[in-house]
């Protein structure tokens, strides 16, 4: 930190003036919690951009971060960018101007940050890239990734189906709650479930449609499902708090979730793991949230010039009905 000096009245005024304007730009770009240029003091500073707060996952992930940063001595510089791209590219823009030390984020699209990636690049920022990735074709634009592998969760989701319903004899009706347009985890559970599912043609996605990871987005979206299918069969949401919002409108239509509609998830956040539990659910692929820990020691490494590995997937395992009531009690999130 530079010395504290006495100011004469006009540079007073000025420094209110330059203060006030950083700390608007600042506040622009959505909710920060701290603001402020780079500071000369051997403490590394991250600036973070997260996606929003859509749902029970993405709470838990910036509890991690959060707590993580605090426990590494880190300095971290939060913003919630309420789903919207243009916000997160704001706020990278924001931590490039105030030479943070590492940048990270969670791209709420996979598409379009190259500009940015490149800005922080010529800056000599390092990016790290954490739970979602991007489809830059550029693989210097950031340093290494850090979070699940999606094709997995979906493919995992599909097997577990397939074992359901190899007796079939005639055609499973399924409908699939994507996650929100665009972003990975939608994309790559899309794919793995779909390519799992192909190896039997009675197993047909009737309907698909985005319900933004949201419980509001998931009921809403499976009362339109309902209305216009009588008969669906099973349930692919992306993730626990879709299917959560999904068990109001199945249960609101008279039917009886978990038994005559089959459902499966992907995250195991608590709520989704009780709604297994209580035989609301019937399969649940986990994707971990608990990310914090790791991106601070990568952010440790890239800052002191380390090599770190391209990609760096998490361990994760799936839960029947049985395997949940087991979990549950020691359940971090
Ligand atoms: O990117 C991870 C996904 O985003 C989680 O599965 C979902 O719950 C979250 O909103």
């Amino acid at each position: 930190m530079g010395k504290m000096r006495t100011q004469s009245a006009p540079w007073r005024a000025a420094a209110v003036l330059a203060s006030v304007l950083l700390v608007g730009g600042v506040a622009a770009c959505g909710n920060s919690d701290t603001g402020g240029g780079a500071k000369d003091d051997g403490k590394i500073t991250m600036g973070f951009s997260q996606v929003g707060a859509e749902s029970g996952w993405r709470t838990a992930n910036t509890t991690s971060i959060k707590e993580s940063a605090a426990a590494a001595g880190i300095e971290l510089k939060f913003d919630d960018a309420q789903q919207k791209q243009e916000n997160q590219i704001k706020a990278i823009r924001n931590y490039i101007q105030q030479k943070v030390d590492v940048i990270a984020f969670s791209p709420v699209v996979e598409s379009g940050w190259d500009t940015v990636l490149k800005e922080a690049k010529d800056a000599g920022i390092p990016v790290i890239l954490t739970d979602r990735s991007v489809d830059s074709a550029d693989k210097t634009l950031y340093k290494t990734f850090l979070g699940s592998d999606f094709v997995k969760e979906g493919r995992l989701a599909g097997e577990w189906l397939v074992e359901q319903k190899k007796s079939a004899t005639g055609p499973v009706n399924i409908v699939e709650l994507q996650g929100n347009t665009g972003a990975a985890p939608a994309n790559d559970r899309k794919k793995g479930f779909g390519e799992a599912i192909a190896v039997n043609p009675n197993l047909k996605i009737i309907a698909s449609q985005p319900g933004d990871f949201t419980r509001a987005g998931g009921k809403q979206v499976m009362e339109q499902f309902l209305k216009a299918n009588p008969k669906i069969d099973v349930l692919f949401a992306h993730n626990d708090d879709m299917g959560l919002g999904a068990l109001e409108a199945i249960t609101a239509a008279g039917k009886v979730p978990g038994k005559d509609i089959t459902i499966i998830t992907v995250d195991a956040v608590k709520d989704g793991m009780q709604a297994l539990a209580d035989g609301k659910f019937n399969f649940i692929a986990e994707c971990s949230p608990l990310l914090g820990p790791q991106l601070m020691d990568l952010a440790k490494k890239v800052h002191a010039g380390e090599e770190v590995p391209a990609r760096i997937e998490t361990e994760e395992t799936t839960f029947t009905q049985e395997q949940a009531k087991e979990a549950l009690p020691n359940r971090k999130y």
